[in-house]
């Protein structure tokens, strides 16, 4: 590891406020983030002030440091009404990023509250977590089965062998399909949606109005399920907390629509990234049938959450070289300590390799990714990026690693397109023939068949789908 400036914390440790703050989200960081983290480290050590849209927060770089902010549930608070800042007013009313903050769920809950809140969730994801289960048997199967159909779709409009976009015909649609098939989802929900999601992560211009059609298509479902229960997520946690409002359950479902669509998505889409680019251990993983260790690996090399949720002092604490007041905003980033990990692992003091488990992509500490959703995400990810190199005989990126677009936001490392040239190994899969015109009761209930002909619509421009 590198030698820090500074042993100790100057005497007169400045206040966030007065320190001078780079703006993280620049061009170098959409492009190169690790340049970026590496020169925030060098200049301030394991912990870098920095302004996000104008709002200064600390940014924590270093393994440890990150894994204790991450741990330490009674010094950093996860409840916003902790924010200094917002609670005197100073941030600026539109800030792009607040929105979501101000989307009051499990995330942003802190002891026992929170500890209730996940414990709806993870039982009511507990049915689908169990492959033996009927309803993990099932989505296990439709996973598969939607990753083969879109696979069939892409060979029906451009060939046995051709280009094709792995993110807009064959990740975002994919998961589009699993959220309406786990969610119990009227058809109407689409790429509207995701992009909605995009738009409020990555603190678009028009953040807080795509906050807000999300959340309400969310609050939308759960009086739909409310009136009609079914086999999903939704029903079950109305089943497990009967107490639970329909805008409460709206918003529980929208903070899980960002995982499970957005973060899964980028998840598959960063695996398929790794193993297309050449990283070797990331292949060898992958052609030795090790899914999950393919997953960790390439969470080790780029996770998704790139940068954390912000989480508040309770108290004025030492972190890094700085003083910390209460009320101050900081961001564990899972991405800065990765590197940081990869560079004690390659040290010749440590000498062996860094275990690939060590990795932060699904966080730590009570707010990480809880086990149901880990398990399920890890399905998820494995299956789509499975499937992909059981039908692709060939495929490569037809854009150099370095000229790929990013998205360009605080929070998630995510990929706007992903170019392939691919030819399949054998016969495409077959894709069922799309109902133009659904019957009454599947317009208003789960319908993927439904989902998959308005997706198919959508990534082909308009050509009619047969
Ligand atoms: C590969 C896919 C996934 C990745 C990489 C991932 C990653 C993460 C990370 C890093 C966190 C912690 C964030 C923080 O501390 O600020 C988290 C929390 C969470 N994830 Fe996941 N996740 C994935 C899939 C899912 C899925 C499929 C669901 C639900 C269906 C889910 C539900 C949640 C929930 C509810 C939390 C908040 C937990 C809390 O605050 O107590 N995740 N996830």
């Amino acid at each position: 590891m590198e030698a820090h400036p500074y042993p100790a914390e100057p005497a007169d440790s400045p206040w966030l406020e007065s320190l001078p703050v780079q703006p993280l989200l620049t061009s170098e960081f959409d492009a190169d983030p690790g340049a970026v983290y590496g020169r925030l480290r060098r200049q301030y050590g394991p912990v870098a002030p920095v302004g996000l849209m104008g709002v200064p927060v600390w940014l924590v770089l270093d393994y440890r440091e990150v894994l204790e902010v991450l741990r330490n549930e009674s010094q950093w608070r996860r409840d916003i009404r902790y924010w200094r800042a917002r609670a005197e007013g100073r941030l600026p009313h539109d800030w792009p990023l607040l929105a979501g903050y101000e989307v009051r769920q499990t995330m942003f809950m802190d002891e026992e509250e929170h500890r209730a809140a996940r414990g709806t969730l993870h039982s009511a994801l507990r049915p689908f977590q169990e492959a033996r289960s009927p309803q993990g048997w099932e989505l296990r199967a439709a996973v598969a089965g939607y990753a083969d159909e879109l696979v069939g779709v892409l060979a029906a409009e451009s060939g046995t062998a051709g280009f094709a976009d792995l993110g807009a015909q064959y990740t975002r649609p994919l998961l589009l399909m699993v959220t309406t098939k786990l969610f119990g989802c009227p058809v109407e929900l689409g790429d509207e949606l995701v992009m909605d999601l995009w738009r409020m992560l990555d603190g678009g211009p028009d953040a807080g109005p795509a906050t807000g059609r999300a959340l309400a298509a969310m609050t939308r479902l759960a009086a739909h399920r409310r009136a009609r229960p079914g086999d999903d997520l939704t029903s079950y946690m109305l089943l497990t907390d009967p107490k639970l409002t329909d805008e409460q359950l709206g918003r529980e479902l929208f903070m899980n629509a960002v995982y499970l669509n957005d973060i899964t998505g980028n998840m598959v889409m960063n695996t398929l990234l790794e193993v297309l680019r050449g990283n070797a251990t990331v292949r060898r993983s992958l052609s030795a049938g090790q899914l999950g260790e393919t997953v960790n690996r390439a969470a080790l090399a780029n996770p998704p959450v790139a940068n954390m949720c912000f989480r508040f002092a309770a108290r004025d604490v030492r972190l890094g070289n700085f003083r910390v007041r209460a009320g101050d905003a900081v961001s564990p980033s899972a991405a800065a300590a990765h590197q940081d990990l990869l560079a004690i692992g390659a040290s010749p003091m440590v000498g062996s390799a860094v275990s690939t488990r060590a990795h932060l992509g699904w966080g730590a500490g009570p707010h990480q990714c809880p086990s149901a959703a880990r398990e399920l995400g890890g399905l998820i990810v494995a299956t789509a990026v499975g499937r992909v190199f059981e039908h692709f005989g060939r495929a490569e990126l037809t854009l150099p690693p370095d000229q790929l677009p990013w998205r360009a936001g605080p929070v998630v490392r995510g990929l706007k397109v992903l170019p392939v040239r691919y030819e399949l190994s054998g016969p495409p899969p077959s894709v069922p023939r799309p109902r133009e015109a659904a019957a009454p009761e599947a317009a208003t209930d789960t319908n993927a068949r439904g989902l998959l002909a308005a997706l198919r619509r959508l990534m082909f421009g308009g050509k009619k789908a047969t």
